[in-house]
């Protein structure tokens, strides 16, 4: 199917503002519902309908799901190290909100679901060589958790509403527009630290090693998937990078200078993260053009003009 109008949960926040955008730029109608915690009003697309309201609110997820044909769910607490402090609301977002998009949609006129998971719900790997989505899945996290039970209520409940499902498995996405938080991604930390004269922090040896995509071949990842490869599948770029190649990379990049410092280790978190996204490429031609070398200029463009937005604007640690 081809949707012509879709909801796309958690499209103030910055993997939703980018699919918005490219959905109206296909020529379909898009519905934004969000809570605003994270995204803003103004990162959503222009010409994009926005609902401000929680997935877990069964009247605004109606009122998001009016003339809908497609939901692409991206709405959660995206925080793997804060999931620890605030289990309870992570957990309810991701597993109830999910719920109770699930069952309040109308599976007559709704005829596709992509949900967002994440690399979170798998085991640690043994090295750094990428995993497949047969990887054992073990969340070592309550986001993981989440994200496992998310897709497992999705998996069971729309199966039995007859709704095609696409579970696309994110890995560390980076791209212009990602809010800074002390949880947020670690480019954009190391970054904004760095541009702003201040040191990153390593967290444990460095060794560990992360897929970092950009949010364009997410976007296409969704998009490519969206109507057609029922399924779960990883997107990442298929290359793994060590924290400290990565810090490398961003100091030679914006401050050569600069001192790059160490802490423990923090608990939650796998020690190799890779994908394999050959099943992506073969079920939907998912092919990422994107790479960490060529492509963090826009970033770091970005996180400069935010830097130097008036004080009433800054980028807000939470
Ligand atoms: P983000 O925080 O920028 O976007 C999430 C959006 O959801 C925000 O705009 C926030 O305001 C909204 N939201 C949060 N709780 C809500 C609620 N209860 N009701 C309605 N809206 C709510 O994060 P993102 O990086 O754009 O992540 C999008 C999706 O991709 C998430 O599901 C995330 O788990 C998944 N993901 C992201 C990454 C990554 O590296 N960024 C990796 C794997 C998976
Ligand atoms: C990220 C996402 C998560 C997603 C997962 C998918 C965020 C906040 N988290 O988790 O939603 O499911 O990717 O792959 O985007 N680090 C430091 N110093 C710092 C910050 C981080 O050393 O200041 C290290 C972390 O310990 C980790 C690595 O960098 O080893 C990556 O961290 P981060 O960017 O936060 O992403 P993940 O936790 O992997």
């Amino acid at each position: 199917m081809t949707p012509t109008h879709v909801l796309v949960t958690g499209g103030a926040g910055f993997i939703g503002s980018h699919v918005s955008r490219a959905l109206l730029a296909r020529g379909a109608a898009v519905t934004v519902l969000d809570n605003l915690s994270v995204g803003t009003a103004a990162a959503v697309a222009p010409g994009a309908r926005l609902v401000t309201g929680d997935v877990r609110d069964r009247a605004a997820v109606a009122e998001a799901l009016h003339d809908v044909d497609a939901v692409v769910h991206l709405a959660a607490q995206v925080t793997i190290r804060g999931s620890f402090e605030r289990f309870y609301d992570d957990l309810d977002t991701t597993r109830m909100g999910t719920a109770n998009l699930v069952r309040t949609l109308d599976p007559a006129r709704v005829r596709w679901f992509t949900l967002a998971s994440s690399m979170a719900v798998y085991a640690d790997a043994p090295s750094a060589a990428p995993i497949t989505e047969a990887h054992a899945t073990q969340p070592l996290s309550p986001y993981g958790v989440g994200k496992l039970a998310a897709e497992q209520v999705c998996g069971q409940m729309l199966a039995h509403l007859g709704v095609p499902l696409t579970v696309l498995r994110f890995f560390n996405t980076f791209g212009p527009g990602q809010t800074y938080t002390p949880y947020v991604g670690v480019i954009t930390i190391f970054l904004t630290k760095l541009l702003r004269g201040e040191s990153p922090v390593i967290f444990g040896d460095g060794e560990q090693a992360r897929d970092f995509v950009h949010v364009d071949d997410i976007t296409a990842g969704v998009l490519g998937s969206l109507g057609r490869a029922e399924g779960t599948f990883n997107l990442g770029s298929g290359r793994g990078t060590s924290l400290n190649a990565l810090a490398g990379l961003l100091t030679d990049q914006v401050a050569p200078a600069a001192t790059v410092l160490r802490e423990a280790e923090r608990p939650g978190e796998l020690r190799f993260s890779v994908a394999d996204i050959r099943a992506a490429r073969e079920a939907f031609g998912y092919r990422p053009t994107r790479t960490l070398e060529r492509d963090l200029g826009g970033v770091v463009d970005d996180i400069r003009a935010r830097l130097s937005a008036p004080p009433e604007t800054p980028p807000h640690p939470r």
